[in-house]
């Protein structure tokens, strides 16, 4: 049997009509949503991801400020900035976007956004709130795998969900929001011993490791849910994911392609944490 795809542009697309909505009832209340992007320096795919953030916003009506500032950019300026942006009332969220050039300490950053506008969910006050179950503005790549098991039609409730992949990031965040709809859950990396066979026995495989299509058929149960965070630009330009997509096909039940799978969340799930700010801040 041929695996169902999961479409992650028309899932986003469905999720920002309903943020749409809601903004406008925010907008009774006279209340825009507003998002800060901080980028430090010249970094090709960064700018990429800052402006498609903006662009989004812009899209459902959100007020957004980008602040490009140079390389050279000290840590004592930057932490200048998080202050005032921590203070500003029309901003309710603030994404500082990574990677930092080397002489900032990315951890310094982090612990300095106000945790009610910490919209990356990367603050170790978010970290903890996730953990314990806690109401929080969750990580968005995380929050966006969650809702395309779920908006495919699928239940996690029961399941065994295994996790390849360790990351502060996306391994850790995305484990625990698995058990915390009920998956029994299981982390694999780089040093676990018999993986392929571990694998094997996921109802719902997350993958993210940043190694180009290396999960193939024999990691995949029949009939298994498939999720392929991965993003890697082959030699020859081509985005493929961590999984082997044309290998897996046949033996998944179902499957994100790359692109178009877990790529388009990520925004949408920053939207969604803005908007969840801005109507926190309103209370
Ligand atoms: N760089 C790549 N992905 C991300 C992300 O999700 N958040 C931030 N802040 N930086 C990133």
């Amino acid at each position: 049997m041929v695996a169902q795809r999961i479409e992650g542009k028309q899932i986003s697309d469905e999720i920002r009509s309903e943020l749409i909505h809601k903004t406008a009832e925010l907008a009774k209340q006279g209340v825009v949503p507003g998002l800060a992007v901080v980028l430090v320096g010249e970094d090709r795919a960064s700018q990429v991801y800052v402006a498609s953030k903006a662009k989004a916003c812009e899209q459902l009506g959100f007020y957004s400020e980008v602040h490009r500032l140079e390389a050279s950019t000290t840590q004592e300026q930057l932490l200048a900035l998080i202050d005032k942006l921590n203070n500003q009332s029309n901003i309710h969220g603030i994404l500082v976007q990574l990677p930092l050039p080397s002489h900032i300490e990315e951890k310094a950053v982090i612990d300095a956004i106000d945790v009610k506008k910490d919209v990356d969910g990367f603050h170790p006050i978010s970290v903890g709130n996730l953990v314990i179950g806690d109401d929080s503005l969750l990580p968005c790549t995380p929050a966006g795998v969650i809702e395309l098991i779920k908006r495919s039609g699928n239940t996690i409730a029961g399941k065994h969900a295994v996790v390849i992949g360790r990351s502060n990031i996306v391994g850790k965040p995305v484990s625990m929001l698995l058990l915390r709809e009920h998956a029994t859950v299981t982390i694999c990396h780089s040093r676990t011993a018999n993986m392929e066979a571990i694998a094997q026995t996921a109802d719902i495989l997350v993958v993210a490791i940043g190694k180009p299509q290396a999960i193939g058929a024999s990691f995949v149960k029949p009939g298994a849910i498939v999720i392929d965070v991965g993003i890697n630009r082959l030699e020859d330009g081509k985005l493929v994911g961590d999984v082997d997509y044309e290998d897996v096909l046949d033996t998944a039940g179902f499957i994100t392609p790359v692109p178009g799978g877990v790529g388009p969340m990520t925004i949408t799930m920053l939207l969604a944490n803005t908007l969840k700010a801005a109507e926190q801040a309103n209370r």
